[in-house]
């Protein structure tokens, strides 16, 4: 009985009163900081997170990303993005196929990247050489002249917070280039819901128009990797391009959209 009323404290506790006391205690940081504060404050309490840490308890496989791309045309020598690559999860097998020199991950905070650095086999970093960044417009502009041909980004649009929903898609869209892809997974259902204290799922209209403000006229396909009617939540990818690839299309025409199953 005790048990439970405690358990339904914290629950009120981390969604509604966690990012208040913490606003209040950190009004001049970025919302990024108050899910690196969250995260690292588990991680250091000796707790597990499902996506980031030496030692996680993800329920999805770490090839899940690499599984999706390969069948996509995925070679040694393409040069990818993984943006928001938390503690190198699902970077691994990349780090491990690509040659040296072609995987990018990107991350808001040093500390996940430094955790996800010191979990790799020291031959492995020597012979591979990841280039790992934190985001900011220096890096974006670094990652923008590498060329590359995918920027994957898993589990990492459901963690933003709506207003920043805009700023988000203009950093992901500026990586991309003629002939690169981007690969968004993100949590469908039918209007936007928090599924968790720190994460949403996103009606793809709205992910749309984000996208729309930030580079008109891509080119986007979405492939639904789960399946399940509204209000179930769905595993979805947009396959996104630039716009103007497409034969006959003019960039900035209207947004070409199509389903595809995965
Ligand atoms: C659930 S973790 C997923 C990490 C990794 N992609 C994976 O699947 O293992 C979400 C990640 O998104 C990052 N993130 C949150 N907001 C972000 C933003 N606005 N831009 C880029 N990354 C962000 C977080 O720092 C975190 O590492």
């Amino acid at each position: 009985m005790i048990d439970k009323a405690s358990r339904r404290l914290r629950a009120f506790y981390r969604t509604h009163l966690r990012y208040r006391l913490w606003r209040l205690r950190n009004w001049r940081r970025p919302y990024s900081d108050y899910y690196v504060d969250v995260v690292m404050g588990k991680l250091n309490a000796g707790l597990q997170h499902p996506a980031i840490g030496s030692d996680v308890v993800a329920h999805s496989t770490p090839m899940e990303m690499f599984d999706f791309l390969a069948p996509l045309g995925l070679r040694r020598d393409h040069c990818v993005v993984d943006y928001g690559c938390g503690s190198l999860r699902l970077g691994r097998p990349f780090i491990e196929y690509l040659d040296a020199g072609k995987y990018w991950g990107y991350e808001v905070t040093p500390e996940f990247l430094r955790i996800g650095r010191d979990k790799l086999p020291a031959g492995l970093l020597e012979a591979k050489r990841p280039n790992l960044r934190v985001i900011d417009e220096r890096t974006l502009a670094e990652g923008r002249a590498a060329n590359p041909d995918f920027i994957a980004c898993w589990k990492v649009v459901s963690k933003v917070p709506e207003h920043l929903l805009d700023e988000f898609f203009r950093n992901l869209t500026g990586l991309l280039r003629p002939g690169g892809r981007i690969l968004l997974e993100f949590s469908e259902s039918d209007h936007r819901v928090k599924v968790s204290p720190m994460s949403w799922a996103n009606p793809r209209a709205l992910l749309l128009d984000h996208l729309e403000r930030a580079m008109p006229g891509l080119e986007i396909r979405i492939h639904r990797l789960s399946g399940g009617a509204p209000p179930v939540i769905q595993k979805s990818v947009m396959e996104i391009a630039l716009g103007a690839e497409r034969p006959g299309k003019a960039a900035g025409s209207e947004r070409a959209l199509a389903e595809v199953d995965a």
